[in-house]
């Protein structure tokens, strides 16, 4: 039987007709789970992570997996088990990485509004470090620390306003974001920073974006924050790692990123050239590590041709896959198994009711009722963006390791959806 592999999705591919996860048919989960399901291959996972391992082979590195574009329970025991830390955005992330098994002090805390709650929390847990984005957070967080009688280890996040060249919404490092300390008040914030008792200097930090496909921008920003770790040290602040952010893009349709192994070959070319190559590293990859590693399986409901366009209604939406909807993201959708006949184009749609519901636009199918059509790449900042709009329980998840299938989420029910509700008193 021919085996055909399908661009950007290495551990999914056909064996005939039949879409595969790993070594598992996907048809078979789809019918035993239900649909919407998302379909995690733990290869694709493992392999991302060591293209980035192989990059810093010989290093000093620490990869700390950016939770916010999956935060599912079993997905962060796999990076946890491979040695992984993990960038966290809030309690609630903090909590997760804790049940998963991460441990506390390879958690690093980035975020423009961290509450006081959340830093005592993070401080008690005894996390790694706390990326602050503003002058006045150095301020509250230095109040919290010493009212705990602790000390918080710090980075600064700088904003290099450096152009990324993606989606304007998953821009971070340019002057009109609200994210980081601009650049050119970074050496004031360290002093201020060094002189307060409650904090303890580690590094520097800085994120420009995410989905870039393109290497020009990392070459620009690490120029730029070398430059500022010498502008920083000379004044009398050592700096004992760079933590470098995350955004590698991955293939959604066409994009052509370098590899993280390419990539950071280039980087520390730059690096070793200016003398920073004994530093420690850390980077906060999220969409690399998994964006390639999962599908959304999902059941054609109805086709209903029309004047001006045929609709494909399927029964995700965009609850569950919310990237078309807000950044009019490209999701490829594949047939789960493939059939003969002719194909037209289709909007495929989900039930929600909202134009925004789009999941493809104008895609070509020879898809039926009761087919399952796969939407790829659906890894990264799907199941984490995911609503209970229209009050759609979240799907359910399988992840797939050789040719075993664990449920690692189940279909919420309607009374999930409830629980937390009352009914106002009386009648
Ligand atoms: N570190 C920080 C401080 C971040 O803000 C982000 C992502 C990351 C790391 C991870 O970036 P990544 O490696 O995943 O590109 N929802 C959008 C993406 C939002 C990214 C937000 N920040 C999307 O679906 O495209």
């Amino acid at each position: 039987m021919t085996t055909t592999s399908l661009p950007g999705a290495p551990h999914f591919h056909y064996q005939g007709d039949e879409l595969f996860a790993e070594r598992v048919r996907v048809g078979d989960l789809a019918r035993r789970h239900g649909t919407p399901l998302f379909v995690y291959a733990k290869a694709s996972m493992l392999a991302a992570l060591a293209a980035y391992q192989r990059g810093f082979a010989g290093r000093d590195f620490r990869i700390c997996y950016a939770m916010k574009a999956n935060s599912s329970l079993a997905l962060l025991q796999v990076f946890a088990q491979a040695g992984c830390g993990f960038d966290i955005v809030s309690g609630g992330e903090l909590e997760r990485v804790l049940a998963a098994g991460g441990k506390p002090q390879d958690i690093i805390f980035s975020g423009v509004g961290k509450t006081r709650a959340e830093m005592k929390r993070a401080l008690e847990a005894g996390i790694g470090c706390f990326n602050v984005e503003s002058e006045a957070e150095l301020e509250v967080l230095n109040g919290v620390a010493v009212e705990l009688g602790q000390v918080a280890p710090i980075s600064i996040r700088v904003n290099p306003d450096v152009d990324p060249k993606t989606h304007p919404y998953i821009s971070t490092g340019l002057k009109g974001n609200k994210f980081g300390i601009a650049h050119d008040r970074t050496l004031h914030a360290y002093r201020r920073a060094a002189a307060l008792p409650g904090l303890r200097v580690e590094g520097i930090d800085c994120h420009i974006g995410s989905q870039i496909t393109d290497e020009g921008p990392y070459l620009d920003a690490m120029e730029r924050i070398l430059d500022l770790v010498q502008a920083i040290e000379g004044a009398g602040i050592p700096l004992h790692h760079i933590d470098f952010g995350g955004g590698l893009g991955i293939t959604y349709k066409g994009d052509a990123p370098p590899a993280a192994d390419a990539l950071w070959r280039k980087l520390f070319e730059r690096i070793d050239a200016r003398g920073f190559g004994q530093r420690r590293f850390m980077i906060e990859p999220g969409r690399s590590l998994v964006g390639n590693a999962a599908i959304c399986v999902t059941e054609v409901l109805y086709l209903k041709p029309g004047e001006h366009k045929n609709f494909c209604v399927v029964d995700a939406a965009m609850n569950d896959l919310p990237r078309p909807a807000m950044y009019q993201a490209f999701h490829a959708i594949e047939p789960v198994a493939k059939r003969s006949g002719n194909s037209s184009p289709y909007d495929v749609v989900g039930p929600v009711c909202e134009s925004g519901d789009w999941i493809g636009r104008d895609r070509e199918l020879a898809a039926q009722p009761g087919d399952f059509l796969a939407v790829m790449s659906a890894g990264a900042y799907c199941m984490s963006m995911a609503s209970n709009y229209n009050t759609r329980g979240r799907a359910a998840e399988v992840l797939v390791d050789g040719d075993r299938a664990f449920v690692i989420r189940e279909r919420e029910t309607p009374a999930d959806l409830m629980r937390v509700e009352k009914l106002l008193p009386g009648a």
